[in-house]
């Protein structure tokens, strides 16, 4: 199917294309807009990762008449960590959707390792993937909701081990060793074979957290993972996040855990009414917020006490 790209952004993207076949061995520069705003900080030394680099290019999304993805641009590192904060309605999680083809988009283009995302070059125009091949890119990418998503007739061991054996073909022997080795990383092996209706909000999020590590994405999004949670419970989903930032998976987090974002960013990105306003290092964008309307989002959300 052919898509709205104009020409020049399928051109753009069929120069990509050739420049970093799909192939994992090459990924395109980071991209910056004209505000500079886009380019995550290097990942620290101390992660290795050498897969997940992401590259949103001025990307569009309208939902009717609407436009709430106003060409967003963001390069995120193998190993980064990217942490996007903004008002209700500014466009969070539809551009965490678009990222795995949840959403279609409008206009321009994302890249995994310099691969397209949902879509492939053929002549000089962009024609969406195959159902089945969207499906397959979207193993690389891991997603946590808010509201767990588990499947309720299936125990927490399950869960996890279900996209494994169906999706990459996995025995179950070596599934269910892999899939207690994530539950024991979450903080449940002795959980496995709870019900979710068993388990609390958290646990329920640690499990869903297991399920996407299980298919050994090279990124992961959460969008907002601990906001249906009671307060007692957040913090347990956030360590076992806090964990994997270390580990060298991609992650891009949406959250209004302030203090999270503090101390787990590489990169802070603040969103509002659909374009990215500023990104920076959690120093740069919560003490020097260089846009008013950043300055005035965060006198609004955070304590006077908050400590950068
Ligand atoms: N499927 C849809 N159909 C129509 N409009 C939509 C759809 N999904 C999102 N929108 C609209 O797009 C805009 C951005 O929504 P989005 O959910 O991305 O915001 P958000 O930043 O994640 O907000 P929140 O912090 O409340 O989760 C909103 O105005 C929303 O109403
Ligand atoms: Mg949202």
């Amino acid at each position: 199917m052919t898509t709205v790209f104009s020409s020049s952004e399928a051109a753009a993207a069929a120069h990509l294309a050739e420049a970093n076949p799909a192939n994992g061995s090459g990924s395109p520069s980071p991209s910056q807009d004209d505000k500079g705003t886009t380019a995550a900080r290097p990942a620290p030394a101390a992660k290795t990762a050498t897969r997940g680099q992401v590259d949103i290019t001025n990307v569009r999304k309208s939902f009717g008449a609407t436009e709430v993805l106003k060409g967003v641009s963001l390069s995120v590192p193998p190993g980064g960590v990217a942490v996007i904060v903004g008002p209700s309605g500014s466009g969070k999680s539809t551009l965490l959707r678009t990222i795995n083809h949840l959403e279609k988009v409008d206009g321009g283009y994302i890249t995994i390792d310099g691969e397209l995302v949902g879509y492939e070059v053929r002549g000089n125009k962009l024609h969406e993937l195959r159902e089945k091949d969207i499906l397959k890119q979207r193993t690389n990418i891991g997603m946590v909701f808010q509201s767990f998503n588990l499947f309720p007739h299936l125990t927490a061991l399950e869960n996890v081990i279900e996209a494994p054996i169906v999706a990459q073909k996995r025995s179950k022997a070596e599934a269910r060793k892999r899939g207690l080795e994530l539950l024991d990383r979450v903080g449940l092996k002795d959980r496995a074979d709870a019900y979710p209706r068993q388990l609390s909000g958290g646990q329920q999020q640690r499990v869903a957290i297991a399920r996407a590590l299980a298919l050994d994405p090279k990124i992961l999004l959460f969008d907002e993972p601990t906001s249906a949670l009671d307060p007692e419970l957040v913090n347990e989903v956030l360590d076992v996040i806090r964990e994997l930032a270390k580990s060298g998976t991609t992650l891009i987090v949406v959250t209004h855990e302030m203090g999270f974002a503090r101390d787990v960013a590489d990169t802070v990105v603040f969103m509002d009414q659909g374009q990215i306003v500023e990104s920076g290092t959690p120093q740069d964008i919560f003490a020097n917020p260089r846009e008013e309307r950043t300055r005035s989002f965060f006198s609004k959300v955070i304590e006077p006490a908050f400590n950068i």
